[in-house]
C-alpha cells in the first residue's frame, strides 16, 4: 500500500502548514519566569486524572501536583450520565470477565489489544470496588446490593449508575479523598501551555498560572490526563474543557499519537434551538426508549436487529439517514413504554432539565440526533500509561490503549480511564522516585531560530478569534463528521491549512487564543487521520469507501511531529 504520507496532495499540505511544525506556543525566557517544582505533575482532573493522583501518591514521599484548566470538578468525567461497566456480581447475574472482553471486541472492529482490554476489564472489578470503598455512592436495590443496568451491545447487566449523574458522584468521591491527601496539591485554574523537554524527555509543562502568568513547572514525571475533543466540534455532548489542548501539546513535544480518526458519535443528544447540546444516555433506550420518525415509526428495527439496542454508530447513521428521508432535522426518543416512576428515578436529571425547555418526558417524545461524544485515539500509551516520549505518559480520554478498537462499547471509558489512571500513577511514582527533580539551569530551548519562532514575533492582534472558532467548529462538524468522504476530508484540510498557518504561528498571551491554536492543530491532524484511513471501520464511516479493508487498515495508525520535519 502507498503510504498517503507520500500522496503528493498531502505534501504540498504539509508545506503550507508551518505552524505544524512549532514547539512551543509561547515565546518564553526560561531565566525571566517564576519555577515551582514537583515530583508526578499531572495535568487534568477528570476520573483518570484523579486516580492517577491517587495512586501515585500512595508513595508518601512523593508531592503530587494536579492541575486543571477550570474548576477541579469540570471535566468530561462529570458529566458522564450512563454509568461504569463492570463485572462485580457476576454470581448474581451470570456475567462473566470473558463475556465483557467478548462484547467489547464485538464492537471494536478488529482493532482491540487484547491484552489491555483484559486488564482493563479483571482489573476494573477491585478498581471500581475501590471506588465504593472511597464512598462513591452507587444505585441500589432494596437488599442494598449495587443496581446493574443492560445498555446497547452489553450482553448481560453490568453497568453501576448514580440515577442519570453517575459522573458527577464519582467526581464528587475522587475530589474530595484527593484534596484529603497531604501529599496531594491541587491548582484549579491553571492552564498547560506546553511540556517541557530536556532532549527529549519530559521535564514538566510550562503553564499560565492562576493569575495568567507563565510559570514553569518542574516534574520528575508527567502524566496528560487532559481529555478528548468534542468541543471541535459544532454539535458535542462535551464540556467546554475538551478542547484537544493535551493531544496539541502531546504532538508538539513530538509524542505519538495514534487513531485520531475514531471520534465516536452519540446517537441522542438534547436537540433544541437554543438548549446545550445535553447528553440523553443510552440507558434510556436501554430501559425501553424507543426512536421514532416525526410520524411515529420506530425506525431502528429497519436498521439493525438490535434495533435500538444497536452498536452506536449504526444508531447515529440511521439517525441520520431517517434525517435525509423525513426532512427533519432531529427525530424522537418516546418514553411511552418506561412506567413514570421509573423515569422519576433512573433519569431525575434529564427529566429536570428536559422540563426547563418546556418538555414533560413523562408524556412527551424528546427531540434528539446525532453530536460528538469521545475520543477514541488519542497519545499512544502502553499499559502502564507510558507514551514515546521519556517521562510523560498519559491516561484516560486524552490517551490511546487501543482497548476500544475502532468503536468504543458504552460505559467502558469511566472504566477505562479509571484503571489506567490508577496504573499510571503507580509507574509514575515507581519512576520518580528512581530519578532526582529536573533543574531549571538544565533548560529547555524555547525553539528559538525555527521559522515558526520567527513567525511568533507576530502578535496575532488583527485575528477575529470568534469568528475562527465558530468557523472551524462548523467545519469538522459537517466535513469531519458522521459520515464522511475524501472530497469534503481533502477540502477541509485545505481550509484547515490556511486557518492553521497564521494564526498557528502567531504570539498569544491568553488561555483562549491558546486553546485555539490547539483546536487548529487537532483539527488538522484529525482531519489528515481521517482521510488517511481510505475505508470505512467502526465509528469512522467513509461515504467513499463503504466497506472495512482488512488487508490494508486492519491497523492502528500513528501520526508525530517527526512526519512534519522537511
Ligand atoms: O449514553 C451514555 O450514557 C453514554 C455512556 C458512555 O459514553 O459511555
Amino acid at each position: 500500500m502507498t503510504d498517503p504520507l507520500e500522496n503528493p496532495l498531502l505534501e504540498d499540505l504539509r508545506a503550507c502548514v508551518p505552524g505544524m511544525n512549532r514547539r512551543y506556543l509561547a515565546d518564553f525566557e526560561i531565566s525571566r519566569i517564576s519555577h515551582r517544582f514537583t515530583d508526578v505533575l499531572i495535568i487534568g482532573s477528570g476520573i483518570a486524572g484523579l486516580s492517577s493522583a491517587l495512586s501515585a501518591a500512595e508513595n508518601r514521599d512523593l508531592e503530587v501536583l494536579v492541575l486543571a484548566k477550570g474548576d477541579l470538578e469540570e471535566s468530561a468525567t462529570r458529566w458522564a450520565q450512563g454509568g461504569i461497566a463492570a463485572v462485580v456480581l457476576p454470581e448474581r447475574t451470570g456475567d462473566s470477565l470473558e463475556a465483557h472482553i467478548h462484547d467489547t471486541i464485538e464492537v471494536a472492529a478488529g482493532l482491540t489489544d487484547e491484552e489491555n482490554l483484559r486488564i482493563m476489564v479483571s482489573e476494573g472489578v477491585d478498581r471500581v470496588k475501590g471506588l465504593i470503598e472511597l464512598g462513591t455512592g452507587f444505585d441500589r436495590r432494596t437488599d442494598g446490593g449495587v443496581q446493574l443496568t443492560r445498555e446497547g451491545a452489553h450482553s448481560f447487566a453490568r453497568i453501576l449508575h448514580r440515577g442519570d449523574t453517575t459522573g458527577q458522584e464519582i467526581t464528587r468521591s475522587l475530589v474530595e479523598a484527593v484534596l484529603d491527601r497531604k501529599n496531594i496539591l491541587c491548582r484549579p485554574g491553571t492552564f498547560a501551555i506546553d511540556l517541557l523537554d530536556r532532549e527529549g524527555t519530559c521535564i514538566g509543562a510550562l503553564v499560565s498560572n492562576e493569575t495568567g502568568e507563565l510559570e514553569a513547572v518542574w516534574a520528575r514525571q508527567t502524566i496528560l490526563a487532559t481529555g478528548g475533543a468534542g468541543r471541535l466540534y459544532r454539535e458535542t455532548t462535551n464540556p467546554s474543557v475538551a478542547t484537544g489542548d493535551g493531544l496539541a501539546m502531546a504532538f508538539r513535544a513530538g509524542a505519538k499519537l495514534l487513531d485520531l480518526e475514531f471520534i465516536q458519535f452519540h446517537p441522542t443528544t438534547l436537540y433544541l434551538a437554543g438548549a446545550d447540546r445535553f447528553l440523553i444516555t443510552e440507558a434510556i433506550r436501554g430501559e425501553g426508549g424507543v426512536l421514532r420518525t416525526k410520524s411515529g415509526e420506530a425506525f431502528m428495527e429497519r436498521f439493525h436487529p438490535l434495533a435500538d439496542l444497536a452498536p452506536r454508530d449504526i444508531v447515529s447513521r440511521s439517525i441520520l439517514e431517517i434525517m435525509k428521508e423525513t426532512g427533519n432535522n432531529k427525530v424522537w426518543l418516546d418514553l411511552g413504554a418506561i412506567a413514570p416512576e421509573r423515569i422519576r428515578e433512573r433519569f431525575p436529571r434529564i427529566l429536570e432539565l428536559s422540563r426547563s425547555f418546556g418538555i414533560d418526558i413523562l408524556s412527551q417524545p424528546i427531540p434528539v440526533r446525532p453530536s460528538a461524544h469521545y475520543s477514541i485515539g488519542g497519545i499512544s500509551t502502553d499499559s502502564h500509561g507510558r507514551t514515546s516520549v521519556p517521562g510523560l505518559l498519559a491516561a484516560g480520554e486524552a490517551a490511546c490503549t487501543r482497548v476500544h478498537g475502532a468503536n468504543r462499547l458504552g460505559s467502558n471509558s469511566l472504566l477505562e480511564g479509571l484503571v489506567f489512571g490508577h496504573r499510571s500513577g503507580i509507574e509514575a511514582a515507581r519512576a520518580a522516585a528512581d530519578i532526582t527533580r529536573p533543574e531549571p539551569s538544565q533548560a529547555v530551548d524555547p525553539g528559538g531560530g525555527s521559522p515558526a519562532a520567527e513567525a511568533a514575533k507576530n502578535p496575532g492582534g488583527d485575528l477575529d478569534l470568534a469568528d475562527l472558532l465558530s468557523s472551524l467548529k462548523s467545519l469538522v462538524w459537517y466535513k469531519v463528521g458522521v459520515e464522511r468522504n475524501g472530497e469534503d476530508l481533502s477540502n477541509a484540510l485545505e481550509q484547515l491549512s490556511a486557518w492553521t498557518a497564521y494564526p498557528l504561528a502567531a504570539d498569544f498571551r491568553d488561555v483562549e487564543s491558546w486553546t485555539l491554536q490547539n483546536m487548529l492543530q487537532t483539527s488538522w491532524l484529525l482531519t489528515y487521520c481521517a482521510l488517511r484511513r481510505r475505508e470505512s471501520r467502526g465509528v469512522h464511516f467513509r461515504a467513499d469507501h463503504p466497506e472495512r479493508d482488512d488487508v490494508n487498515f486492519r491497523r492502528h495508525m500513528s501520526i508525530s511531529r517527526a512526519d512534519f520535519s522537511t
